[in-house]
């Protein structure tokens, strides 16, 4: 098969790019083609990261070393599954999601993934569930922050609070499509992420850094930070 020729139009580029790179890698396999399938026959949002995301993350997982990693917005585990792949043998993922009718899809999918072990989906308001994490001790190697945007700076104090030193935090969607740029002033979800990243930027407890990204989910971008 071939590629589809580059077209004048960059988004459609980057996504013919995207999946030009996809096709190097071995495709998603069989658990995680499920959960998107449950995904969209739940009629759920298809916000779940890309593959190529998915590659990425698992990847900054394993170089992490992290034993406990926290994601902030479950969906249908799709990031989750990625991700905790990547932990060694004891290693645990918890995942936090307000619906639960989004964490028993994933549960599900976790569950056909054979890793029903390895990650724990907790129902609940993140910032409601947060400080409880603070008291049972938990210290996390890595954390996924991609839930509601608007609190997106809150995430990112707790996340550090709960973070081991040397822990790298990863945000999605920092970028909205250049709408940071001059948010609309109902446009929650930019001036959110638009305030995240100001304060990951001047945050004295991490070295943080920012990646732009263009792809098969369109004009977006990552937040990354080391916790020091
Ligand atoms: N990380 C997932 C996608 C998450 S989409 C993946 O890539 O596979 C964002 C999720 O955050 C949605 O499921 C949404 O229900 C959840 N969410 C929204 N607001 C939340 C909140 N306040 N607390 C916890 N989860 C929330
Ligand atoms: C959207 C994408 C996301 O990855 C997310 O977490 C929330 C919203 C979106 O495209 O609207
Ligand atoms: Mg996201």
């Amino acid at each position: 098969m071939n590629a589809p020729a580059p077209s004048p139009d960059p988004l459609a580029t980057a996504a013919a790019v995207d999946n030009l790179l996809l096709g190097f890698l071995e495709p998603e396999d069989e658990p995680l083609r499920t959960a998107r399938r449950a995904i969209l026959d739940a009629g759920m949002p298809e916000i779940s990261i890309s593959p190529l995301e998915g590659r990425l993350l698992q990847l900054l997982v394993r170089l992490s070393g992290a034993q406990q990693v926290l994601e902030i917005g479950t969906l249908g585990g799709v990031a989750a599954i990625w991700m905790a792949r990547a932990l060694p043998a004891g290693g645990r993922l918890l995942s936090l999601e307000i619906d639960p009718g989004h964490a028993e899809v994933a549960r599900r999918s976790i569950a056909r993934a054979d890793l029903g072990d390895r990650i724990d989906v907790r129902v609940g308001r993140a910032l409601d569930l947060l400080p409880s994490l603070e008291q049972t001790g938990d210290r996390f190697g890595f954390v996924f922050i991609d839930a509601d945007k608007e609190p997106y700076a809150e995430y990112l104090d707790w996340s550090i609070r709960l973070a081991r030193p040397g822990a790298l935090i990863v945000a999605d969607n920092v970028v909205r499509a250049g709408r940071i740029l001059d948010p609309a002033a109902d446009d929650r979800s930019a001036l959110g992420v638009r305030r995240f990243n100001e304060a990951l930027a001047r945050d004295p407890r991490v070295e943080p850094a920012f990646v732009q990204t263009l792809g098969a989910r369109g004009h977006d971008g990552m937040a990354l930070a080391r916790v020091r």
